[in-house]
């Protein structure tokens, strides 16, 4: 296969009717916090186990169509001595990998952070790809405050997200293109909205300079919501207007399909929103998916609690929220499909 074959067969493999992305690729720092809530210590082990238990998750490949790892579980293997990223993959579940190294503060844009983890990146891709990954993925985040995201930080930002991109593609990995605009915060719906669309006007206009192909790329937004403090609480059907509206704006229709974070919504929230979308805009120009990490996967650590006697469980709820999204993916979500308990 050339290099334009391998990505157009992953994009064909990523973007599949009913399905979306299970980002399972915290950082160390990240899941610590994730083991701590329900007091389980982040050691390598039990990281393989939390990571294993959900790739081995019985007909998890229904709704999902890829998986983002971290680099370590690259590397590990299930209880059987199998490769996890060949688990994922027997499931029919693509395997990427995060491949950005974490935040930094951007110089001179007091209050902007910029992602680290360009130099040498090509050499890194060629490496995850000979374990297996097929795609990559990298987060911008954007704090919005009265002066963040400031002019600089946009450009420096959607500069480092092309260059990331473009280095992707000429390694034949799908680069997954994640500007993250924050939650955190009281600003309003507006605010939110207008820095949304700021952004991804930025992020377009590098891809454009930097050559990246957007047939080949998946883009990986926040919804456009009010702030987490924000006195107003917007409604599903709002917020898919309102998020639907700047991507309008700003997402080129050659883009095949818009897998949202989940951002620090509920598991509930993130559904609902996104089963909005999909009732709202079924001619949208992209497909309307998911690339959740803490609304697909919080259910499932509260069942598991590092205790091998609920791995079954924790499954089952692993399978339950990627029924759920998948339907909302297809607008076909209701809220009573939701356990009781
Ligand atoms: P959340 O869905 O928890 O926001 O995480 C998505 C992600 O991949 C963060 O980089």
């Amino acid at each position: 296969m050339t290099m334009d074959q391998e990505l157009q067969a992953t994009i064909a493999a990523l973007v599949h009717e009913g399905k979306g992305i299970l980002a399972a690729d915290e950082s160390l720092p990240t899941i610590a916090k994730r083991f701590q809530a329900i007091g389980l210590e982040s050691n390598e082990e039990n990281r393989r186990s939390f990571r294993s238990l959900m790739l081995t998750a019985p007909g998890l490949g229904e709704y999902l169509s890829g998986v983002i790892l971290f680099e370590e579980t690259l590397g590990q293997k299930s209880r059987d001595g199998t490769p996890l990223p060949i688990v994922a993959a027997r499931q029919g579940i693509v395997p990427g990998i995060k491949v950005d190294k974490g935040t930094t503060a951007l110089a001179n844009a007091p209050g902007d952070l910029v992602t680290q983890g360009l130099d040498g990146l090509a050499e890194r891709l060629r490496g995850y790809k000979a374990q297996g990954a097929r795609f990559a993925k990298w987060r911008e985040v954007y704090p919005i405050t009265e002066r963040n995201p400031t002019s600089l930080g946009v450009a420096v930002n959607a500069q480092v997200l092309a260059r990331y991109a473009a280095i992707c593609q000429e390694q034949g990995l799908v680069p997954i293109v994640e500007p993250e605009v924050l939650l955190d915060g009281d600003h309003t719906m507006e605010r939110c909205s207008q820095v949304t669309e700021t952004v991804l006007r930025a992020v377009f206009q590098a891809l454009l300079e930097h050559k990246v192909t957007l047939e080949w790329m998946l883009l990986k937004p926040s919804m456009v919501l009010p702030g987490k403090d924000c006195s107003h609480k917007a409604g599903s059907e709002e917020i898919a207007r309102e998020t639907v509206k700047v991507l309008r704006r700003s997402v080129p229709a050659a883009v095949p399909s818009v897998n949202f974070l989940s951002g620090g919504q509920t598991p509930q929230q993130a559904t609902a929103n996104l089963n909005a979308m999909n009732v709202l805009f079924p001619r949208a120009p992209w497909e309307l998916s998911f690339s959740y990490a803490r609304a697909l996967q919080q259910p499932v650590l509260d069942t598991w609690r590092g205790k091998n006697e609920n791995v079954e469980a924790a499954q089952k709820a692993l399978c339950l929220r990627g029924k759920l999204n998948a339907a909302a993916r297809k607008g076909q979500y209701r809220a009573d499909m939701e356990p009781t308990h």
